[in-house]
């Protein structure tokens, strides 16, 4: 784009979506935890736009209150009388030196690169994305002259037999200079099969007005892939991950099976990565390098450091993993969980808002929550910190190199001293000095002749 032409992207958003059958508008609909029209928006924040219009209709109210962004210019189509009437209700917005690029809310999958391409053929006042598909039905078919040059777009329920067999077909992305789209839209009619004012009716008036139209192609079939039912959604879906675990796998990561990962999000990594199949991650992730995740994670929002081992079936959300640290198998890491560096924390251990120092162990059947650990602390299995009073929740703070026996519950508030140990089965409840150790349990007593109860008749 020159200098001077300021870009302005108008986002087709008004249609219904009958075929979803949804209560929810269909660019609500998601790919990847993130609303269709989300995609478009995001992509179309990265061409520096000076305005991205949206124009919606069906169920508007809620798509801005979910998309709940101020750049956005929402523009109300009160009635869905086509492609080019849709357009046209923002034709007041546009200033005439400025260029416009068509999006659609249901076509989420366009890349940046593609949309640079045809930006930058459409410095002489038009061009278009086409696209050659083995399957062209549906789509309005380009209809080019004996010099190849564009003549029309032919809907397909206008289209002769004829004219059905050409593969390239319209994408509904154009880019064109605003004074140019404004005339064309005010010249646009409803004589077709579909009684609609069709957008692609202004490339016949550009042609007759002397402009080329150039055209120009995504590299893959799925950028221009729009979503018309739950099929197509699954299907862009399949595409947009496959494409995250090329990306991951060309970046070093190894992936057990590329088709059994998600991410819904961000996912930034070193090198040498190895992670199993069916593992779920979600908003922003960071991964170290040499690290290895096993089989049925879930991770949201977290960081884990180098050398951090992930065993099967845990469960992570906002929390960090400091290096060389090993979670799992069924660890549940809650909000809040910081482990630092060489940590362990087994099977049926939850942690939540908790930071646990280097070198500590947390192995078996745990809850910490709201506590502070320090280094080289042994957590014994079965061990409650007991945070809640039912009104209110309390901390426990244990420090370093203590050890805590097995199926202790630690009444919060309660401070466990450096050193200090606790025996198994205690239930404390007072802070516990350094070094000392405390035990809580009865003493151990036999009681000669003792009988065990025998089950007496059924009394009705
Ligand atoms: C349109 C193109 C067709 C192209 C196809 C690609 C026209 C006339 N036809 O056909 O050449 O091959 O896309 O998918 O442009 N919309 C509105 N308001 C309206 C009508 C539509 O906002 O009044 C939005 C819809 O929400 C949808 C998009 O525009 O996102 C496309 O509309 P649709 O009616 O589905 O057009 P197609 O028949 O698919
Ligand atoms: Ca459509």
């Amino acid at each position: 784009m020159s200098e001077t032409t300021t870009l302005n992207i108008v986002i087709l958003a008004a249609g219904q979506g009958t075929r979803m059958k949804s209560s929810m508008p269909k660019v609500l609909h998601s790919v990847a935890c993130k609303p269709l029209v989300q995609h478009v928006i995001d992509t179309s924040k990265k061409l520096n736009p000076e305005t991205i219009n949206v124009v919606y209709g069906h169920g508007g109210e809620q798509v801005q209150q979910q998309i709940n962004d101020s750049e956005i210019n929402w523009v109300l189509q009160a009635e869905q009388l086509g492609t080019g009437h849709a357009v046209d209700q923002v034709k007041d917005q546009l200033k005439d030196n400025q260029l416009v690029l068509i999006l659609y809310g249901d076509v989420p999958l366009i890349k940046e690169e593609t949309l640079n391409n045809l930006l930058g053929q459409a410095k002489d006042g038009f061009s278009l994305l086409t696209v050659k598909l083995n399957k062209p039905q549906g789509y309005g078919r380009i209809v080019r002259d004996e010099n190849g040059l564009v003549k029309n777009i032919t809907e397909e329920k206008d289209a002769s037999e004829e004219i059905k067999k050409i593969s390239e077909v319209n994408t509904g992305i154009l880019a064109v200079k605003a004074e140019l789209l404004k005339k064309w839209l005010s010249q646009l009619d409803n004589n077709n099969a579909q009684q609609e004012y069709y957008l692609t009716d202004i490339i016949a008036m550009a042609v007759k007005d002397g402009y080329t139209v150039e055209t120009t192609q995504p590299d893959n079939e799925y950028e221009v892939m729009g979503v018309n039912n739950r099929m197509q959604l699954a299907e862009l879906e399949r595409h947009y991950q496959n494409e995250q675990a090329n990306k991951l796998m060309q970046g070093g990561v190894t992936l057990a099976d590329p088709s059994r990962i998600d991410i819904r999000g961000t996912l930034t990594h070193g090198q040498d990565i190895s992670i199993d199949i069916n593992v779920v991650f979600e908003g922003n992730v960071s991964i170290g390098s040499n690290v290895s995740i096993g089989a049925n994670c879930v991770i949201k929002d977290s960081k884990i450091a180098d050398g951090v081992t992930i065993l099967p079936m845990s469960v992570l959300d906002n929390v960090s993993v400091g290096n060389n640290s090993k979670v799992g198998p069924f660890a549940r890491l809650r909000p809040g969980a910081v482990l630092s560096a060489d940590t362990h924390v087994g099977n049926f251990v939850e942690i939540k808002k908790s930071f646990v120092g280097a070198g500590s162990k947390i192995n078996h059947l745990t809850y910490v929550g709201d506590s502070i650990v320090g280094k080289n602390v042994n957590i014994g299995a079965g061990t409650i910190t007991c945070n809640y009073d039912g009104a209110n929740k309390h901390q426990t703070v244990i420090e370093d190199n203590v050890f805590v026996g097995s199926a202790t519950q630690l009444v919060a508030p309660v401070k466990i001293g450096k050193n200090a140990t606790v025996g198994a089965g205690s239930t404390i409840t007072t802070d516990v000095a350094a070094d000392e150790l405390a035990i809580t349990r009865v003493k151990q007593k036999s009681i000669l002749g003792w009988k065990r109860p025998v089950k007496t008749e059924k009394q009705d």
